[in-house]
């Protein structure tokens, strides 16, 4: 379920501590739809928008092994890195794979299992112990067409081989003829890949991504989808957004400006139609986990390592809360979508919480301000009676109903009669007596990436599951 986990049929539980006052617009239920894959972008997007990579199988985060056809070895940084290169592991695993940084579509650094970058020595040894990539953890990637196998040039223009002492150097400067006797060639195995943001801006490049991603975000969500979702009886809509663009219109390579005039846009449509609109940050600075739709660049999760970092993500929440919250539309800041435990710890996360929450407050005291529930919390309760102190603060608890073949034929009904039956005791776990819960919930998956948009939606009501029984009326 990891990589396709923000856009995809979960249940969102929310609980609203309101204190003493009213509820603002729109009124209670609410009743939402996620556009997800909109400004932030998903592989799962149809039609693909990553189809015009060259190369797109080696994107940013890609994992290869390699094999030496002459050893019969995998590859290896001997220790999972800090150590040298070898060529004679018989299973790959973990030291055996190596993530992709790509500098072009031919040219890219190699990151093992510790963190180092793969570099060439004077004297051609390959090791993998640089922190950070330079010129010579530089290398071209030349592949076989029709075969899963390729050369590794280094920046010494020379190509790594493998020894028979089972060293890798960089060393070897005969063409080929991709046979088995040739050291200099290694059979590749894809292990995995991502395919967000990052992946889509570095994979074409700025120049070439600018107009793709701007004739995206112009077609994909469209005025008529707003009056659409106001006139199916749906009240918000919560939009996805990367932490780049509150540096619009000249966001921090790769990434590509112009999100924030499309986001002003989807606030001047829900203003009209008389939607509210829950801006989500779902990609935070670091990466909040390792998915693709946190726009990790490598499968890391760096988000909340420092306090810089955390001071910059509260940042882009006070320039979102500060532009919109003039909109009646505003109805809720989504301070951070899914939250991985335990890399973001329970302890900066509820530091960003409060200092994003004061954010939100310094420019909106109606605004909801919505703190997510930490992936793979052993306690699903952890945040309750933090955010039970702040006015209208709500938390999201993600519950899945995909990811799971059984999924897959169910009807509308009975992914309803799931919630209500499989997931009822989970939900009043986390539901207060006096909360107010949310399911935002599936309808069934549809091969139409826009029917499949319109089929999530959120309904909020006042009594723990009660509120769900408002699905069935959709
Ligand atoms: C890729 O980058 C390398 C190293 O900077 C450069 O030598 C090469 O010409 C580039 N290739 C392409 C296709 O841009
Ligand atoms: C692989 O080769 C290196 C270098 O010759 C050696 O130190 C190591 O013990 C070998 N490992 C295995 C599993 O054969
Ligand atoms: C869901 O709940 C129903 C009714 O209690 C039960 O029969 C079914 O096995 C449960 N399904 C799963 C996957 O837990």
């Amino acid at each position: 379920m990891r990589s396709r986990l923000s856009h995809c049929f979960w249940l969102l539980v929310a609980l609203c501590f309101l204190s003493r006052r009213a509820a603002a617009a729109p009124r209670l239920p609410v009743r939402a739809v996620n556009l997800g894959g909109w400004l932030v972008t998903e592989g799962w997007i149809l039609p693909s928008l990553f189809d015009g990579i060259p190369n797109k199988d080696l994107l940013d985060g890609t994992q290869l092994q390699f094999k030496s056809v002459t050893q019969n070895g995998y590859v290896a940084a001997e220790k999972g890195g800090g150590a040298g290169l070898v060529a004679n592991r018989s299973q790959a695993s973990g030291w055996e794979t190596f993530k992709l940084w790509r500098i072009n579509e031919t040219t890219f650094n190699l990151k093992v299992f510790g963190n180092q970058f793969v570099g060439v020595q004077s004297d051609g040894s390959v090791v993998a112990t640089a922190t950070s990539p330079g010129k010579s953890e530089t290398f071209r990637l030349v592949r076989n067409a029709g075969q899963n196998r390729m050369r590794i040039m280094a920046a010494n223009r020379l190509f790594l081989q493998a020894n028979k002492d089972s060293t890798v150097t960089a060393d070897y400067g005969k063409s080929t003829s991709w046979g088995d006797d040739d050291p200099s060639v290694f059979a590749v195995t894809r292990v995995t890949g991502l395919q967000g943001e990052y992946q889509i801006c570095n994979g074409y490049g700025t120049a070439k991504a600018t107009p793709i991603l701007k004739n995206h975000w112009s077609t994909y969500i469209v005025e008529d989808d707003f009056r659409f979702i106001s006139e199916s009886g749906l009240t918000a809509v919560r939009i996805p957004v990367g932490w780049w663009i509150a540096s619009d219109p000249s966001p921090p390579a790769p990434y590509i400006g112009g999100s924030l005039q499309t986001l002003d846009k989807a606030f001047k449509w829900a203003e009209e139609y008389n939607l509210g609109v829950i801006i989500d940050l779902h990609a935070a600075p670091g990466s909040q986990n390792p998915f693709e739709h946190s726009a990790s660049k490598d499968g890391s999760q760096d988000w909340g390592t420092s306090a810089a970092n955390i001071a910059q993500t509260v940042q882009v929440i006070d320039f979102l809360a500060s532009r919109y919250a003039a909109s009646p539309s505003l109805l809720a800041m989504e301070l951070l979508n899914e939250p991985l435990a335990p890399g973001a710890s329970l302890e900066s996360l509820k530091t960003y919480y409060r200092d994003g929450y004061n954010a939100v407050r310094k420019h909106s005291s109606e605004a909801y301000v919505i703190m997510s529930n930490r992936l793979s919390s052993p306690d699903p309760t952890e945040l309750l009676e933090f955010a039970g102190g702040l006015p209208r603060a709500v938390i999201d608890v993600h519950y899945y109903v995909l990811f799971n073949s059984m999924f897959d034929t169910f009807t509308v009904q009975q992914n309803i009669d799931f919630i209500k039956t499989n997931y009822s005791s989970a939900l009043s776990t986390v539901t207060k007596p006096n909360g107010w819960l949310s399911g935002r919930c599936p309808m069934q998956r549809r091969k139409s990436f826009k029917c499949l948009q319109m089929h999530r939606w959120m309904c909020m009501g006042r009594q723990h599951l009660d509120g769900l029984t408002g699905l069935s009326r959709m």
